[in-house]
């Protein structure tokens, strides 16, 4: 590989030949591409873009980077996966994975840690005494097998090159680029030898990709590529204006998920079944089990009433090596924590304007972490009572803090100052799901 040459074509803004970038990733894996080399040319990337065709070579060079899992065996169920780009109070995983075993789907999940306002859903899933995220392959077939789905941690050998090219670019200022994010994504999931993808991509001021345009077409790219790749896949673009669901944090979503497997969801719990019960129906509707969504959301839901899905987290939690003792009374899952309130001031509607602040606030207290090195403190997290639109009078409770470390509850008060508003007149809450992309 010439690599300045490879550089300066991208530099240009000219397009890669076929194969060039395939062997830039093996080159890079091998060790041949010095740092410098690979950020300058993420940064060519970040700056003149990829074409699909290239987009869809660099994301199978990425998937063949390391090991490969391969599900399909005569007769087995479908197998099926959803991705979200990662929002304030996002546990649709836990909640979905369950449901879609229950419903007799094979859902092998890889996760991750995530850097941002709460933990990714691994460091949820930790926050269960005993729960192991990091098993074997051997081990995770195992656990699909018995409990349908199992959520295990990514590892080493998956997609390495991902893992390279991601350190790179948080250090290099090259995250926010399409079609690199469509590679580090769908890289994984192919690498992970799903069959079936459904790709929430969260928008509003709460998430990742704060605006609309953008988030949808970061949902575009997604499902092009993985088709590329021979995934079926589809893409939700969903409601981030406001924190999704009743808790927020890693314990207490852990805590709110098993609620709501026990058909214990209300109020603002109701959301997060919403959304699993969309997210889900897309993938039944996809791999043939149900010939319509609203089919599969009867069967979905069906899952939940007859306490199917709560059994089947139960499993996977046991196979996994969690303890299950909380699992009746899944509030007791939190451990000793203070308390902190924040009320209304005025009566009115609530508004949720800087979503953004709240998570903040939450990472401040530590639930979510700013450097991959920060440690989550389980403890920390937020049960929020009042949403977007919600008629709140003066002195009502908005939102419970949970936190260990007083020394962080100032500045994490600072910061959500501007995250809601309360107004005068009524004001109607944006939809759950924006736009389908299929
Ligand atoms: N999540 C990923 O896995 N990769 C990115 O590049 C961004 C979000």
């Amino acid at each position: 590989l010439d690599i300045v040459g490879f550089i300066h074509r991208k530099a240009d803004g000219r397009a890669h030949g076929p194969g060039e970038i395939a062997t830039f990733v093996a080159e890079l894996v091998r060790g041949g591409v010095a740092d410098y080399q690979a950020s300058a040319w993420l940064m060519a990337v970040k700056l003149n873009g990829l074409s699909e065709a290239e987009t869809v070579e660099l994301t199978r060079a990425m998937a063949a980077s390391g090991r490969r899992i391969n599900w399909k065996v005569r007769g087995a169920p479908p197998t099926v996966d959803k991705h979200s780009t990662g929002g304030e109070g996002d546990k649709v995983t836990l909640v979905l994975v369950p449901m879609l075993a229950a419903a007799g789907l094979r859902v092998p999940t890889i996760a991750g840690r995530a850097l941002g306002f709460t933990g990714g859903t691994i460091d949820k899933l930790e926050s269960i005494p005993g729960f192991r995220t990091a098993l074997s392959e051997p081990a995770f077939r195992r656990v699909v097998q018995m409990a349908g789905g199992a959520i295990v941690a990514q590892s080493a050998h998956v997609a390495p090159a991902d893992g390279i090219l991601y350190g790179l670019r948080d250090a290099t200022a090259t995250v926010e680029s399409i079609p690199l994010i469509t590679a580090s994504i769908v890289s994984k999931k192919a690498a992970e030898g799903v069959e079936h993808i459904v790709y929430d991509v969260k928008t509003g001021s709460g998430a990742f990709m704060p605006e609309p345009a953008q988030a949808e077409k970061l949902a575009r790219s997604l499902v092009s590529v993985s088709r590329g790749l021979g995934i079926d896949a589809r893409a939700l673009v969903t409601n981030m204006y406001e924190p999704l669901g009743f808790a927020a944090g890693n314990s207490v979503e852990v805590a709110e998920a098993a609620a709501i497997l026990r058909g214990e969801a209300e109020g603002r719990s109701g959301a997060v079944l919403d959304l699993s019960l969309e997210l889900g129906a897309e993938l039944m509707a996809m791999s043939g089990v149900e010939r319509n969504r609203a089919a599969a959301k009867r069967r979905l839901s069906e899952t939940v009433a007859s306490g199917r899905a709560f059994d089947q987290f139960e499993q996977m939690v046991k196979a996994q090596g969690g303890s299950t003792g909380w699992m009746k009374k899944p509030w007791s899952l939190l451990r000793p924590h203070r308390t902190h309130l924040v009320k209304a001031v005025r009566s009115g509607w609530l508004r949720w304007k800087a979503a953004w602040k709240f998570g903040e606030a939450l990472r401040l207290l530590g639930a979510g972490r700013a450097r991959r090195t920060d440690r989550i403190l389980p403890e920390a997290g937020a049960l929020v009572r009042a949403g977007d639109g919600d008629r709140v009078t003066k002195g009502d409770v908005l939102i419970e803090f949970h936190y260990g470390d007083s020394s962080r509850l100032r500045q994490a008060l600072d910061t959500l100052d501007g995250a809601f508003e309360i107004s005068s007149g009524p004001l109607k809450p944006k939809p759950l799901v924006l736009k389908r992309i299929r």
